[in-house]
This record gives C-alpha cells, sequence and structure tokens, in this order.
C-alpha cells in the first residue's frame, strides 16, 4: 500500500467518525473511546508489524486494518446505544458492510481488499476459519494481537476507577459476585480461551481476559503484555480467593514462557 492510499483512508475514516458526533455527553464519550482505541491499535500493530520486519507496504497495510477494524461501531452505536453485539449484531460484519457501502476501499488492489475485509471481518471471531489464505491468517492474526492489547489498557485504566464511574459498555451486565465460575477456571487450567457461555460475573470475564494470552500470536505481543504489566493489573482488580491467585500465578507464569519461547513463524510474502 502507498503512504498517499493510506493517508487517504485516514481523511476518510476522520470524516466519517466525525459524522457521528452526539448529543449526549455520555454517547459522545462512548464513541470517542472508539475513535481513540483505533489509533492506539494503529500504533500497536505498527510496533508488532515492525517486529517482524515488515516493509514500509505491508505495515501501511496492517496500519490500514487497524484503522479500519471498529468501523462497524459508529453504525452499531447510533442504532442500538450499545457495543454489545449480543444485544444488536456483530459489529465486524457491520463493518465490512459499511466499508462496501461507503465504497472506501475500491482504489486499493484486490489483494489490499481482499486482506482488509478478512482482517476486519475476523477481528472479534473466537477463532479464524482454517481455510483462508496464509497472507489472509497472518493479517488477521496481526490485528486480533494489536486490538487485545488495547483492550487490555482499556479495561486496566477502566479497572482502576471502576469503583468511581460505572460504565456498562465495557463491564457488559455482569454482576460483581465474589469467586468465579468452576468452567472458566478449566478452560484457563487447559490453556484455553474462555468460552463467552462460561461467563457468570465480573470475575469471569476478567480471567477470560487474562485468558487472550492463549490466543495470541507473536513474541512481541508477549512482551507489550509483560512490559505494561496488564495481568497484574487485571489481577490487582479482583478478591484475594485461592483460585483467582493459583490461576493468576499459572499465566503470569506462561506469560513469562511465550515471551522466552515462542517463535514467531517467518512471514512469507505471497
Ligand atoms: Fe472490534
Amino acid at each position: 500500500m502507498k503512504e498517499a492510499q493510506l493517508h487517504q483512508l485516514k481523511k476518510w475514516f476522520r470524516e466519517y467518525s466525525q459524522s457521528f458526533m452526539m448529543d449526549d455527553p455520555d454517547d459522545q464519550r462512548n464513541l470517542d473511546l472508539k475513535i481513540r482505541h483505533t489509533q492506539r491499535v494503529c500504533d500497536v500493530i505498527l510496533d508488532i508489524g515492525q517486529s517482524l520486519n515488515l516493509d514500509e507496504g505491508e505495515l501501511r497495510l496492517a496500519a490500514a486494518t487497524a484503522l479500519l477494524h471498529d468501523i462497524g461501531r459508529f453504525e452499531q452505536y447510533q442504532k442500538y446505544r450499545t457495543f454489545m453485539d449480543s444485544k444488536s449484531e456483530d459489529h465486524a460484519t457491520l463493518g465490512t458492510q459499511v466499508l462496501e457501502k461507503h465504497n472506501v476501499l475500491e482504489f486499493l488492489i484486490p489483494d489490499e481488499i481482499r486482506i482488509i475485509r478478512c482482517a476486519v471481518l475476523y477481528h472479534n471471531r473466537l477463532t479464524i476459519p482454517t481455510d483462508e489464505d496464509e497472507t489472509c491468517l497472518f493479517f488477521s492474526q496481526l490485528l486480533r494481537d494489536a486490538d487485545k492489547i488495547d483492550v487490555y489498557k482499556v479495561v486496566t485504566d477502566y479497572y482502576q476507577i471502576a469503583h468511581e464511574e460505572l460504565n456498562e459498555t465495557i463491564q457488559l451486565d455482569l454482576p460483581d459476585l465474589p469467586g468465579i465460575s468452576d468452567s472458566v477456571y478449566n478452560d484457563l487450567q487447559n490453556k484455553q480461551v474462555v468460552s463467552k457461555d462460561h461467563l457468570h460475573n465480573l470475575n469471569d470475564f476478567k480471567l477470560l481476559q487474562m485468558g487472550w494470552i492463549y490466543d495470541m500470536h507473536f513474541k512481541r505481543t508477549f512482551e507489550i503484555v509483560r512490559e505494561r504489566h496488564y495481568l497484574d493489573l487485571i489481577l490487582e482488580s479482583m478478591p484475594d480467593d485461592p483460585a483467582i491467585i493459583q490461576i493468576g500465578l499459572q499465566l503470569k507464569s506462561d506469560l513469562e514462557h511465550f515471551c522466552m519461547d515462542s517463535i514467531d513463524s517467518a512471514y512469507s510474502k505471497a
């Protein structure tokens, strides 16, 4: 992707996101949160991409996937006043429809269009379909890692002030009860991402987020999680429950191993 093309996409994003300005300050704050999230995912994806020695064109393509990944959030919020896909519709699918409707990608080459569509569509799926081609898979994984890093930032910032200001678009509508669910504990003990069906309270949800380390792909991603102390910050917001402490220790030790052992699979250009 050429620099002028990424520039054009950024200009479109700015104009499009500004067209959703809302009267209610709380609504506006929620949309602003998504705009800032998008900007930071763009920064993180470049950080991870550089660690993989991507060339300038590939880095710009990665940045474009980050820029557009949550584009469906604006229509979603305007229509339903929520970011919960389960209560509205899938914001990733909606995002690809927005890109289509506004002909956002039409000036790019077909391979770039395919990669951006694919990365946007799969960024929030539990798993990426295995029959996708290698390049599409690679850029999807890159975006998913970068997105998770910034969701860690958003939620850890929030958990530190949650006693002052509840925001249910971040916290979902799970009750803040003591303890954790057995099924969540089992998922993590098996080193698997926690299934959404297993969530019963806020602690479960926090553990689901910590368990994202079992669905991250690149060494640099693990290093960022460690550098920014995200696992500790989430743990600190949870009660001193023996099961939480034990699973927390496992997650932190696994993160250390992933920082040391993970080898980035070489990205071969198509
Ligand atoms: Fe998203």
